[in-house]
C-alpha cells in the first residue's frame, strides 16, 4: 500500500474538513487519490463529506501531478444555490440523508424499526497505484463498512463492501448499493430485457433526471435481467460513442439502477437485492455484498473487451481449445435407448464432435419432464447396466461424456421429495406456485445439500464425466424464511458452494450453466463454471441479437452456441445450415441435432464446418469482439480480430433484404490499420450466384488491402438471400 496515500483520523460530527467549502484532505492531507491501471483512472476525493466520492471514473489521466488533481477536484465541487444545503452533498461511494443525500441511499437499514439513520464517516484509507481500501463508520449506527475500490489489469473498477454490525443488537440490513459517477454528458441508457428463448434484447431510452431502474427477483438473474446497465453518449454504438456500464456479479436476486440528480449528478449502482428481513446482522455479524464491476470505453467492443480481458487473464479460464459439443436435447429429448444415442455419438464421431453431453432425461422415472428431478440415480429401467456401455462407446469414440444435472431442483412426483418433503424450499408451509412442474431444494438445509453433493460425487467417481451441463429451470419464488438462514442469498452462497466444492474435488471437470437458456448468466456463476448456454433457441436469427449482447459481459468462447436442425425448434423457421453454422462459429460451437437423419452430403458438410471451427478457435477464444456500426439495414457484420492483429475472422449475415440492390459497401474495422490484409470467404460460405447477377469482382480474383482501408473504404458484400452468411477470413500477408 502507498504510504503517501495511508490517512487515518476520524471526522468529527457536525464538523466537516476544511470548513464549509471543504477544500482540503483528512487532517490536511493530499485530497485526491488517483487509482490507475489498464487504461482507466479513478480519482477518489477523500475530503468530501462525510467520506470520499470518485470525481472522475474512466479515460486515463495521464501525466498529471498531484496538484493539478487537485485542481481536479476542486474543479469538480458544487456552489451553494438557494433553497439547498449550507454546503451542498457530495455523491459519495455510500451516500445516505444524514450526510446531506436526497438520491437514492447507498446503504440502508435499521434495528428493529429505530435507529434508520447512517452517516458513515471516513476512518482510514489505504491504497496503492490501483487499489484503495476504505474504512469507514457510525459508531451511533453501531456499523462499519470496509469498502474496497480496485482497478485491475483490464482496467475494470471493481468494487466490494463489508458491512459489521459493531451495535449490541442485531442489524436489519435492507440494501447496500455501490455507486459509479457517470460523466454529465451519458444521457442516453442501454439495457437488455427477455425472457425464454429470447434474452438480452436491448433497449435504449433517455436519461433524464430521475431513477432508471431495473430489479431482478426471480432468485437467479432470469431472463429478462440486464447483464449491463450502460450509459453513454446519445448514439453510443458498439464502434464509437463514449459509454459506462456496470454489472453484478451476483446469481441471485440483484438491482441496478441509473440515476441523475437535479443537484447536476449522475451515477450507476448495483447490489444484491435483499427481501424483508432477509439479512439480520447478528452483533459482530458481517455481510460481504456481491462485487460490482464497471467498464467503459469508446464504444460498447471497447467496454465490453475489458470484460473479457479481464475474464480471460483468471489461473482458472478454461485455456485448452473449447471441444465441438453435440449436446442430446434436440436430437432425442426424453427419448433414451442405447442403441439411438451410441448411433448418435457415431454420426457425431464422424462429423468430428468432441464432446457428447447427454441430456436430460436419463435418471430414475424422469420418462417426461413431470417427475424423477432430485432423484440422481441411472435409471434401472432404461438403464439396466447404468451408463456404462453409453459411456464406454462415446469414449471409445475418443470423445469426452458430459451429463445433464439440474441439482437446486426436484419435482414433487419423486422419491427425494416423497421421502423429504422439508427439503423443499419455501416461505410458508404451503408450496410455492410450482412451474414447469417442479419445485427448488433447499440447498441451505444441511441435509439436503448433503444428499445432493453425495450423488453429484458419486456419479462423477463411478463414470469418466468431463463436462456437467449445470440446468435451473424455474424462478425462486418465496423462497425461505428471514433469519438470513434461507431465502435467495443464502441459496445462492449455498450454490456456489456447492460448485466450489465439487470442482475442488473434481480436477479439469467443466461445468455449463443453463438456466433455461441463458436465464443465468452473470460473472458471478461464471466465475465457477466454463460457459453459459446462452439460449434455448437455435434459431440463428435470433441468436445473432441474442448473442452480441451476452457478448457485452461474457468472453466468445463462454457461450454456447450450437448448429440447429433445419427446422428450428423453437420458431419453427427453416434455416438454411451455412447460416446457422456461421451465427455459432463466433463462440464455443456445438451441434445440437439428430445427425442420424442426415443424409452424407449433409454429414460431409457440418464437417467442413466443425473443422473450421476447430481452426478458427484459437482466434475466438483471444480475439477483439468487432461489431460494426452503421451497416445498412438487412446486413450484420461482426467478427474478431486476433489479439496480434495477424488475423480477423469476419461474418457477414443477410437478416433481410436490403433497400438498395447491389448492396452499398461493409466496413470491417478493428484491423491493423498498416498491415495488409488477404480477404478470402470461406468455403462453403462463397457466395453462390443466383441468376442475373455477375461474380463478385474482389471474392472471384481476391483481394489485400490495408486494416486502414477495410476501416475506412470497406469493401462491397456479396448479393445474397435473405437468411444466407458469408464468412471472411483475413490474415495479415506479413502473418
Ligand atoms: C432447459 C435447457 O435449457 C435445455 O437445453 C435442456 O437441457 C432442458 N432444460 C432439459 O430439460
Amino acid at each position: 500500500m502507498r504510504d503517501g496515500a495511508t490517512t487515518t483520523g476520524t471526522t468529527p460530527d457536525d464538523d466537516r474538513p476544511g470548513g464549509p467549502s471543504g477544500l482540503d484532505g483528512p487532517e490536511g492531507r493530499t485530497r485526491a487519490l488517483h487509482l490507475r491501471a489498464g487504461g482507466t483512472s479513478v480519482v477518489l476525493d477523500l475530503g468530501a463529506w462525510p467520506h470520499p466520492a470518485v470525481v472522475h471514473w474512466g479515460e486515463d489521466l495521464t501525466g498529471p501531478g498531484a496538484e493539478q488533481l487537485e485542481d481536479l477536484v476542486l474543479a469538480s465541487l458544487p456552489q451553494r444555490v438557494s433553497g439547498g444545503l449550507d454546503v451542498p452533498a457530495a455523491p459519495t461511494l455510500l451516500p445516505t440523508p444524514a450526510g446531506g443525500w436526497l438520491g437514492t441511499p447507498g446503504i440502508e437499514g435499521h434495528r428493529d424499526g429505530s435507529s434508520p439513520s447512517v452517516r458513515l464517516d471516513l476512518v482510514s484509507v489505504r491504497a496503492d497505484e490501483s487499489t484503495a481500501l476504505l474504512h469507514l463508520a457510525d459508531a451511533e449506527a453501531g456499523l462499519e463498512v470496509d469498502l474496497e475500490l480496485r482497478v485491475g489489469p483490464s482496467g475494470l473498477l471493481h468494487q466490494r463492501a463489508v458491512v459489521r454490525n459493531v451495535g449490541a443488537t442485531p442489524y436489519r440490513l435492507a440494501s447496500v448499493l455501490l455507486a459509479f459517477p457517470l460523466p454529465w454528458d451519458a444521457t442516453e441508457v442501454l439495457d437488455t430485457t427477455g425472457r425464454h428463448l429470447r434474452e438480452r434484447s436491448p433497449q435504449r431510452r433517455a436519461l433524464t433526471l430521475g431513477t432508471h431502474l431495473r430489479e431482478s427477483r426471480r432468485g437467479r438473474p432470469g431472463a429478462d435481467a440486464t447483464l449491463l446497465l450502460a450509459a453513454g453518449r446519445p448514439g453510443f454504438g458498439f464502434e464509437r460513442g463514449r459509454v459506462h456500464g456496470i454489472h453484478v456479479a451476483w446469481s441471485g436476486n440483484h438491482r441496478v439502477l441509473a440515476e441523475r440528480t437535479p443537484t447536476g449528478d449522475a451515477f450507476l449502482a448495483g447490489g444484491d437485492l435483499l427481501a424483508a428481513g432477509e439479512v439480520v446482522l447478528a452483533p459482530g455479524a458481517e455481510l460481504v455484498t456481491p462485487e460490482v464491476i464497471g467498464s467503459w470505453g469508446d464504444g460498447l467492443d471497447a467496454l465490453a473487451h475489458r470484460f473479457h480481458d479481464a475474464w480471460r487473464r483468471r489461473p482458472h479460464h478454461p485455456r485448452r481449445p473449447r471441444p465441438i459439443t453435440l449436446n442430446t436435447w434436440e436430437a432425442v429429448y426424453f427419448d433414451h435407448t442405447l442403441a439411438r444415442l451410441t448411433a448418435l455419438a457415431d454420426a457425431a464421431a464422424e462429423v468430428g464432435v468432441e464432446r457428447f453431453v447427454l441430456d436430460d432425461g436419463w435418471f430414475r422415472g424422469r420418462r417426461d419432464d413431470s417427475a424423477g428431478l432430485g432423484d440422481w440415480f441411472v435409471d434401472e429401467g432404461v438403464w439396466p447396466d447404468g451408463l456404462h456401455p453409453l459411456v464406454a462407446h462415446v469414449t471409445g469414440l475418443g470423445l469426452e461424456f458430459g451429463l445433464w444435472v439440474e441439482p437446486e431442483m426436484v419435482n414433487a412426483d419423486s422419491d427425494v421429495v416423497r421421502a423429504h418433503p422439508d427439503w423443499v424450499l419455501r416461505g410458508r408451509t404451503a408450496l410455492p406456485p410450482a412451474a414447469r412442474q417442479q419445485q427448488v431444494l433447499d440447498l441451505t438445509h444441511p441435509d439436503a445439500h448433503a444428499f445432493v453433493a453425495g450423488r453429484l460425487h458419486a456419479l462423477l467417481d463411478e463414470y469418466p464425466i468431463a463436462y456437467l451441463k449445470w440446468d435451473h429451470n424455474r424462478d425462486l419464488l418465496d423462497a425461505g424464511g428471514t433469519d438470513g438462514t434461507s431465502g435467495v442469498r443464502a441459496h445462492t452462497l449455498a450454490l456456489y458452494r456447492l460448485l466450489d466444492e465439487l470442482r475442488a474435488a473434481h480436477p479439469g471437470l467443466e461445468v455449463e450453466s443453463c438456466a433455461s437458456g441463458g436465464a443465468r448468466v452473470d460473472l458471478g456463476i461464471l466465475d465457477r463454471t466454463d460457459r453459459v448456454w446462452t439460449s434455448d433457441t437455435l434459431d440463428p436469427l435470433e441468436r445473432l441479437t441474442i448473442q452480441r449482447y451476452t457478448g457485452l459481459v461474457v468472453p466468445p468462447e463462454m457461450m454456447g452456441m450450437h448448429l440447429t436442425s433445419p427446422v428450428v425448434h423453437s420458431t419453427g423457421r427453416t434455416v438454411d445450415l451455412d447460416l446457422s453454422a456461421a451465427v455459432a462459429l463466433l463462440g464455443h460451437a456445438g451441434i445440437e441435432w439428430d445427425l442420424t437423419r442426415t443424409d452424407g452430403p449433409t454429414r460431409r458438410r457440418i464437417a467442413q464446418w466443425v473443422a473450421h471451427a476447430k481452426r478458427l478457435r484459437p482466434l475466438v477464444a483471444t480475439g477483439r469482439v468487432v461489431g460494426t456500426d452503421g451497416t445498412e439495414p438487412g446486413i450484420d457484420v461482426r467478427g474478431m480480430v486476433a489479439p496480434d492483429g495477424a488475423s480477423a475472422v469476419f461474418v457477414l449475415t443477410q437478416t433481410g433484404t436490403t433497400a438498395s440492390y447491389p448492396p452499398g459497401r461493409v466496413r470491417l474495422p478493428g484491423l491493423d490499420p498498416v498491415r495488409r490484409y488477404r480477404v478470402r470467404a470461406l468455403d462453403p460460405t462463397a457466395a453462390a450466384r443466383h441468376a442475373g447477377q455477375s461474380g463478385l469482382a474482389w471474392l472471384e480474383r481476391g483481394v489485400t488491402l490495408t486494416g486502414r482501408e477495410l476501416d475506412a473504404v470497406g469493401l462491397r458484400p456479396p448479393v445474397q438471400l435473405p437468411e444466407r452468411a458469408t464468412v471472411l477470413e483475413l490474415v495479415a500477408e506479413d502473418a
